[in-house]
């Protein structure tokens, strides 16, 4: 395996977390590029669960570096909470981890902004994370943002806060939002400065270094496609590229240094947050529910569920370039007997077989299915692809054949072993 980006080829939770683990085994270096701790990535591992916001899910692993980018937006105070509790968990974090000084700080008005204006849409809401995760690429566009080597600069960063908090503070008292306390973010900011200062890097020539070398590098995606600022269901998405594009723009590695790009697919289609879903189907959410899955990562909000999308994910191989695909949670499909499989919508009475690009469009969209026949049987053992049953092996294959693209994974269960090579 050589420098690979991997991405979620859906609308996030799409099990990257645990391909990152199965993989980092081949790989030196796990960079994150975009997205902030709206991300869950879940790893188990020897039974225990690891969720993963900030760091790279390389973490796990000795002897491996994680990276988080330029490009993505932090919130200091997280980031120090996540270090903690991995360290109390008897995971090494010390030279293993690299921060860019460049990424962006996520700030208390960030998130009492996202929070405040998620309110005032009432009905129209995003369903966002509330992480301050819009409002804090909102500032990096606007070239308003705190840096996290500005942070390490304190009489810099006392400057800027001040500024900013009262500019912001104008804002969320205008919104009908109380205002946040300059003194406040000051002191928990500067004492999670010192926990950081270990790691602030210029992580794009540590990158450009390794890659001389020989290293071998993961890009770790956030979210997924279909929330992707630009390609995704707008504005039922997050605020950064989380298409393959986002890996080199968030790390300083360039296109041609990229060989390859892995896409992660459920087995079927889940999505958190408001927005369009064509083939959200309650009945399935229902039972996956009831199997105990399908609750988010990061907020725990039950995650709507429906039936696999091939005409989204053939759209997310064409803005991707997927060479290979990671299927995981076939074992949530065991037990259904006639498992629904989207191949072309109906919109306004036309039959299409591409993703519209607008959210109203996607919003009429009904899904035509195509019906596959179920295996019935548990999967969750499976140690080689032989192992799963025909029909099983039928369904990933239609998957892969519908997208255009070849299949490298299928994962049967939360586990590191649980993982199949095709
Ligand atoms: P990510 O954000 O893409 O990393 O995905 P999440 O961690 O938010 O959600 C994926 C969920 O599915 C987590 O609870 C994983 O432990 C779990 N998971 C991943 N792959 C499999 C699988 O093949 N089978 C089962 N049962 N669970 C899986
Ligand atoms: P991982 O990396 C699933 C969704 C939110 C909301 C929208 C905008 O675990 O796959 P934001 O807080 O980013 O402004 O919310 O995006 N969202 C995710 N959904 N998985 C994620 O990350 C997500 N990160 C954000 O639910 O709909
Ligand atoms: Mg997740």
């Amino acid at each position: 395996m050589a420098n690979t980006i991997l991405v979620g080829a859906q609308w996030g939770d799409e099990g990257k977390g645990k391909i990152i683990d199965f993989l980092t085994d081949e790989a030196d270096i796990v960079v994150r590029s975009q997205g902030g701790n709206n991300a869950g990535h879940t790893i188990v591992l020897g039974g225990e669960k690891y969720v993963l916001h900030l760091i790279p899910s390389g973490i796990l692993r000795r002897g491996k570096v994680c990276v988080i980018g330029n490009g993505v937006v932090l919130d200091p105070v997280a980031l120090v909470g996540e270090i903690e509790g991995l360290r109390a968990r008897g995971i090494k974090i010390a030279k293993n981890l690299l921060i860019s000084g460049s990424a962006h700080l996520v700030m208390p008005y960030h998130r009492a902004l996202d929070e405040q204006r998620e309110v005032l849409k009432g009905k129209n809401k995003i369903g966002t994370t509330k992480r301050g995760i819009g409002p804090a690429y909102g500032d990096k566009a606007a070239r308003t943002g705190i840096r996290l080597a500005d942070l390490m600069n304190e009489p810099v960063f006392l400057a800027k806060l001040k500024a900013r908090v009262k500019e912001n503070n104008a804002v969320l008292k205008s919104l009908g939002a109380k205002p946040i306390s300059a003194a406040k973010v000051e002191s928990a900011y500067l004492a999670a400065a010192e926990v950081l200062r270990p790691f602030v890097a210029n992580t794009v020539v540590a990158l450009h270094d390794a890659i001389a070398k020989g290293k071998k590098i993961l890009f770790e995606g956030a979210q997924g496609t279909f929330l992707d600022i630009d390609h995704g269901t707008y504005p039922f998405v997050t605020s950064s590229n989380t298409t393959a594009g986002g890996a080199c723009t968030g790390s300083g590695v360039p296109p041609h240094r990229m060989d390859n790009v892995m896409g992660v697919i459920k087995a079927y289609t889940t999505r958190v947050g408001e927005g369009p879903f064509p083939t959200e189907d309650d009945g399935l959410g229902d039972r996956l529910h009831e199997m105990g899955r399908e609750f988010g990562a990061t907020t725990g909000r039950a995650r709507r569920c429906g039936w696999f999308d091939a005409v989204a994910v053939r759209y997310a191989n064409m803005v991707n370039g997927i060479d290979q695909l990671a299927i995981t949670n076939l074992d949530g499909l065991d037990q259904v007997e006639r498992i629904r499989v989207c191949t072309a919508y109906r919109l306004d009475g036309k039959k299409i077989s591409v993703l519209p690009t607008q959210s109203d469009e996607v919003e009429r969209c009904q899904p035509i299915y195509t019906d596959l026949p179920g295996w019935m049987s548990p999967t969750e053992r499976a140690t080689k692809y032989s192992d799963l049953p025909a029909n099983a092996r039928s369904y990933v294959e239609t998957l892969a054949g519908l997208i255009g693209t070849r299949l490298a994974i299928v994962s049967v269960g939360p586990g590191r072993d649980q993982t199949i090579r095709r």
